[in-house]
């Protein structure tokens, strides 16, 4: 029965990281998956994650299964960093949040969640998106179609055209926006045109579903809030995809959740039995460890407070890489105006160089970086900075 099974290509962003591992070449840089990279090029436990979990090994006196929506504490602490505490407190028990395995599976509940309540919906992403949420969305059943989102000469949001587009999205199928930090292009929206989507929503009645994997990376905690907060303040109905991979660096422990927002009380009271159903149906219960790591954080004011310190670190990091790649490829002798990388927020930003010109960098230079040219700034270090300035000069040339 599987002997007619043809392999797949790599994923075009975890491949990169096998080639990355298999290349022999001393300078080779790994600008592929969307990791955080300290001044070491490692990716490390943060602080006050390792001492969360020195204290869960301590503490935690059970190992028994917790419920398909996962750990109550955490969903609540999620919600409360997403939303914020006044908005918790008014959106009361119309929000619903669950605990999922990752960013990914907070995505594909959604998904799930989504087509029992309308199975001809058609999900409309930014052209570009995130490599998987096509793969992922679609491979659940929903349609795909995109909105024009980043203009790729001028280095902005087509803002004008993705409002055509918008204008044009009927009741019933969704439009999903980045939070912050859009990957794979780093631009995102302004606070007004976050003000002129929700007015397009609130008239044309789509149901907007957010993504948002990188709060805190960006501008801030509270900053990269902004739109999802005035979307969940103004919307009668809002989906939210989130993940703690990035901003409590819990990759491994595919930590994430989903949070729903519904218009009455009792549409959500439907909507978390669907959730939990859906959980159960998929994986019975998402992984504790991280979300026990996360809840131990956020309620230990001193773990609290080293956690923000140290993303703010993170956050000062990476904008600083943004400006020191810039800075090094102003002083060198390239033409283009790579200038654009350092208005960019969160991990990634394209370089704008073309398909042959990234396989160039690959195989010749060993600089891994995605089909698209999307590179992750955030492990540009002090010690690779000049090899990569000098490797894009080459192929430019
Ligand atoms: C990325 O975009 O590189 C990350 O979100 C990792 C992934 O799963 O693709």
């Amino acid at each position: 029965m599987f002997e007619t099974l043809q392999p797949l290509p790599a994923d075009p962003i975890l491949g990169l990281s096998a080639a990355y591992r298999a290349d022999t070449n001393p300078k080779k840089v790994d600008l592929g998956v969307g990791v955080y990279k300290d001044a070491a090029g490692s990716t490390p436990v943060m602080r006050a994650i390792k001492k969360a979990e020195e204290h869960l090994c301590q503490e935690q006196v059970t190992k028994a299964y917790v419920a398909p929506v996962g750990l109550g504490e955490y969903n609540e602490t999620v919600a409360k960093m997403l939303l914020g505490e006044d908005l918790l407190r008014s959106l009361g028990r119309r929000r619903v949040t669950v605990q999922t395995p990752g960013g990914c599976g907070a995505l594909r509940m959604a998904a799930d969640f989504i087509r029992k309540a309308n199975k001809q919906a058609t999900v409309w992403v930014s052209d570009p998106t995130w490599a998987n949420h096509v793969p992922l969305l679609g491979s659940a059943g929903l349609g795909i179609e995109k909105y024009p989102y980043y203009d790729y000469d001028k280095h902005s949001v087509r803002f004008d055209e993705m409002l055509d587009t918008l204008q044009q999205i009927p009741v019933g199928d969704l439009v999903l926006l980045h939070g912050c930090c859009h990957n794979p292009s780093g631009a995102d929206l302004s606070r007004e045109q976050w003000q002129s989507v929700r007015d397009i929503a609130l008239s044309q009645g789509f149901t907007v579903f957010i993504d948002t994997a990188y709060q805190g990376l960006g501008d801030g905690l509270e900053e990269d809030a902004y739109g999802i907060r005035l979307l969940a303040e103004s919307l009668p109905e809002l989906i939210v995809a989130s993940s703690c991979s990035k901003n409590f660096g819990l990759y491994r422990e595919r930590t994430g959740a989903l949070t729903v927002t519904c218009t009455s009380d009792q549409s959500a009271a439907a909507a978390i039995t669907l959730l939990a159903a859906a959980a159960r149906a998929n994986y019975s219960m998402p992984p504790d460890h991280g979300a026990s790591i996360v809840q131990t954080v956020m309620s230990t004011p001193e773990l609290y407070a080293d956690w923000q310190e140290e993303l703010a670190e993170m956050r000062n990091r990476i904008n600083g890489l943004r400006s020191m790649l810039v800075s090094r490829l102003a002083e060198s002798e390239v033409d283009t105006d790579f200038s654009f990388i350092e208005q960019e927020k969160g991990m990634f930003s394209f370089l704008g160089v073309g398909k042959e010109q990234v396989k160039k960098l690959i195989n010749e230079y060993s600089i891994y970086l995605v089909n698209s040219s999307r590179i992750n700034v955030a492990s540009i270090n002090e010690n690779n900075v000049d090899y990569v300035v000098e490797s894009i000069l080459a192929i430019l040339e």
